[in-house]
């Protein structure tokens, strides 16, 4: 039986039926899917480039480069306004209990004309300038992070070191206290990974989140800060300020867009850095080559899946699609795509032509690119720097999260 009713990680998922057929029933939770997707997406882009599934309420799966692209360009037929990649049955719709619940996450979850607007009061917090800011904070967090097991010779690499570092750098972005950092993780791992199977964990998970941000801006409002949350504050649309509902979405978003991806990059790197002797080395004799392998490690292990949901009835490419039906924007799959990528699946770190789209494309594209980049790029020089060798230490205890985004959660290394 695919799915297991045996907790990893905390995290159990739902016993699932086989597939037996992935162009007709994939499953996204499948562990076979979450361990290993590039043979299935490869077939699928042969037998039946948009795939379909009645699973976790049902939705379409394109795998091919220029599919994805063009559906994510399609606004707003295909809307944002649902970015989960699962839709949980009616029966188990969960209604949260903070005052909150009709929030969503602009501008992620907002079609024009609010993405729009909602767009431009962030983007500012992303200028190469403004995280150029936080690269000395991220810096001395990863060595403080090294320091506490380089003397243990081994460390569990996504656990005590990829997933410590985005949680701290958007708390120091936000203005929000870093020592809740956990706290954090787990909310985040509620909404966006247990959550997926488990509707009522997502919803309670998202109402700390809506209540935590409540907290934060009730507190601006008596003492503003040099922070992002303030700067949100001060911000007007047309003569008019910004609700607090809406900034407490968007505070939101940022803790959940911020977090798990790029963490998950982080480990995914590490993932392969400790299983590719040639790259480690040469990466660790010259630091200067990081930058180019890191768009190649996010291409190639591209980590975020999104939904857009049809707003009007459509077909695409054969497709007949229906209001409210799900289609996956499923930018890995695209990033593996033979017709846009030479080798797709051999990871070449010196890749100069790398037009990826892990960064997402169109109205909703790449708003975290710069800082994801330089948490991944400082985490990386870090790491090799003060541990030039490593190795897994038991592949098969190795873990991987998937769904929404995927990762490493389990990735024992020794030194
Ligand atoms: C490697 C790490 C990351 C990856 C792979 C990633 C991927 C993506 C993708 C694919 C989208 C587009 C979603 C869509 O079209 O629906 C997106 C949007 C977004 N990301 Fe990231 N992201 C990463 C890091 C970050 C970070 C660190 C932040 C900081 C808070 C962030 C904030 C956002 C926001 C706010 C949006 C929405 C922008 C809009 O709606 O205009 N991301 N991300």
């Amino acid at each position: 039986m695919a799915g297991s009713d045996a907790p990893v990680d905390g995290v159990t998922v739902p016993l699932t039926p086989p597939v037996e057929d992935w162009t007709t029933d994939y499953d996204i939770l499948d562990a076979e899917y979450i361990t290993d997707p590039y043979p299935i997406w490869a077939d699928l882009r042969g037998d039946c480039p948009v795939a379909q599934t009645d699973r976790w309420g049902g939705s379409f799966l394109p795998t091919r480069y220029e599919d994805v692209v063009e559906l994510a360009r399609l606004v707003p037929v295909f809307s944002s306004h649902d970015p989960l990649v699962v839709r949980p049955p009616d029966d188990q719709q969960v209604i949260g209990s903070s005052g909150y619940h009709t929030v969503n996450a602009p501008p992620i979850s907002a079609d024009p004309p609010v993405r729009t607007w909602s767009r431009r009061l962030i983007l500012p917090a992303f200028a190469p300038r403004a995280v150029e800011a936080h690269e000395t904070y991220t810096r001395a967090l990863a060595g403080r992070l090294v320091d506490g097991f380089i003397a243990d010779g081994r460390v569990d690499g996504a656990q005590q070191y990829a997933q410590q570092i985005p949680p701290r750098v958007i708390a120091h972005l936000l203005g929000v206290d870093e020592g809740r950092a956990d706290e954090f993780t787990d909310w985040v791992r509620g909404v966006l990974e247990i959550g997926l199977s488990n509707p009522a964990v997502r919803v309670a998970s998202r109402d700390k989140i809506l209540n935590f941000f409540a907290g934060e801006v009730a507190d601006r409002r008596a003492n503003p800060k040099d922070d992002l949350i303030s700067e949100l504050m001060e911000a007007e649309i047309d003569g008019e300020p910004v609700s607090d509902q809406h900034i407490i979405g968007t505070c939101n978003l940022m803790l959940v867009a911020g977090i798990d991806t790029t963490w998950s990059s982080i480990g995914s790197a590490l993932w392969h850095l400790a299983t590719h002797e040639d790259d480690r080395r040469r990466l660790a004799a010259d630091l200067t080559l990081l930058p180019t392998a890191v768009e190649e490690l996010l291409r190639a292990y591209s980590r975020v899946t999104m939904a857009r949901v049809v707003s009007e009835e459509t077909e695409f490419k054969g497709c007949p699609t229906h209001v409210g039906d799900k289609v996956l924007l499923n930018f890995p799959a695209a990033n593996r795509d033979p017709d846009i990528f030479e080798n797709p699946d051999v990871v070449d770190i010196d890749r100069q032509r790398n037009r990826h789209v892990a960064f997402g494309v169109g109205i909703h594209r790449r708003a975290g690119s710069n800082l994801a980049r330089m948490e991944m790029i400082v985490a990386l020089e870090v790491f090799l720097s003060r541990i030039p060798e490593f190795t897994l230490e038991d592949p098969s205890a190795v873990t991987w999260a998937g769904g929404q985004v995927r990762g490493p959660r389990r990735l024992p290394l020794a030194f």
